[in-house]
């Protein structure tokens, strides 16, 4: 299915599945609007103010998922770092009401929702305004004609330069080995994230924070999972 959403941005892959249940179809209704992020100008969301500004309970450090199919990841990093607030970003309806179900399950007051596309969730981020950021598995387009279709390409590495802080972690997961170049060279390219790998186990093994994830479970692609960590430069 291809859902035209954004005059600059075309949407491919499924914004639907399965019918809901009448419970997750009740938690769309009350819950999503509660944590839902609103939509804005370019360049004007300071993430850290959907967490409760200035509470001495509130998040200090804003984290990002983009894509985040079933909210597995995103939800298990948001129980096991309350001092982040998460942000995530996925079209997907059955997706979002899955990862609903994980926050009501987990009582998870850090997380914020985008249902829809992050490119447009990115463009609205105020500039060096995320401290880490997650692209796990991503739709791989394997096919050549179709690569244009992929997530990581140089306008979008460009973006999250503009939205990361200094020092702000980004974490790319595939297991396409040809995603897996590509998407290395065009960051690199970028020049304004370091690469941290020092050893083939850096990128090859799942790191000690990683939470598996339901596509990667699936092991649908051409290669092991590979892990690509970088920092972004001051
Ligand atoms: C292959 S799945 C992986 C999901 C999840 N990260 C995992 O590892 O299980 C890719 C996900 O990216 C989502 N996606 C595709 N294009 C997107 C976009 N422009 N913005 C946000 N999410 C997108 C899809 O809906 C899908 O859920």
């Amino acid at each position: 299915m291809t859902e035209p959403t954004h005059p600059k941005h075309r949407l491919y892959g499924r914004a639907a599945g399965k019918p809901l249940s009448k419970r997750q179809t009740g938690r769309i209704e009350t819950l999503l609007p509660e944590i839902s992020i609103p939509e804005g100008g370019p360049h004007s969301l300071q993430p850290l103010a959907l967490f409760g500004g200035q509470s001495p309970m509130a998040p200090r450090e804003a984290w990002l998922e983009i894509g985040f199919g079933g909210g597995e990841h995103l939800a298990g990093q948001a129980a096991k770092n309350p001092e982040a607030g998460i942000l995530g970003a996925e079209p997907f309806l059955e997706g979002v009401a899955k990862l609903l179900t994980l926050v009501e399950e987990g009582g998870l007051g850090n997380v914020r929702i985008r249902r829809g596309d992050a490119r447009e969730l990115v463009e609205q981020l105020a500039d060096r305004s995320i401290d880490r950021a997650f692209i796990l598995f991503p739709d791989p387009w394997p096919k050549t004609r179709h690569r244009k279709r992929r997530l990581i390409q140089p306008d979008f590495i460009a973006e999250l330069a503009r939205v990361m802080k200094p020092g702000a972690r980004l974490r790319f997961a595939t297991d396409w080995s040809d995603y897996a170049s590509r998407a290395l060279a065009d960051v690199r390219r970028d020049g304004r994230f370091e690469w941290t790998a020092e050893r083939a186990d850096d990128w090859r093994q799942s790191p000690l924070d990683h939470v598996t994830t339901r596509y990667q479970q699936k092991r649908l692609g051409d290669c092991e999972p590979v892990f690509l960590d970088f920092v972004r430069r001051g």
